[in-house]
């Protein structure tokens, strides 16, 4: 699905630029040019991102949450 049509860019290609580590609307608009002529797609963009990125910190606290559960030694 087109986000930004003013710059023919897909949903796809903004997730991808957000796990490579496009953390906001400016580097998105330097890497895609995503919102940077009429900013209709900002908030879609903008939402995307914030998607992506809470998506990697769930996946932090569930891998610290292991990294815990392996390192407690279980009672004999
Ligand atoms: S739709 Fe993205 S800048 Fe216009």
């Amino acid at each position: 699905m087109y986000v930004c049509l003013c710059h023919a860019v897909k949903e796809a290609e903004i997730k991808a630029a957000a796990k490579r580590g496009c953390g906001d609307l400016e580097a998105l608009g330097k890497t895609l040019r995503v919102g940077t002529r009429c900013g209709i797609c900002r908030c879609e963009a903008q939402s995307i991102i914030d998607a992506v990125h809470q998506h990697r910190c769930d996946n932090v606290h569930v891998l610290d949450f292991a990294a815990k559960d392996m390192a407690t030694p279980v009672p004999a």
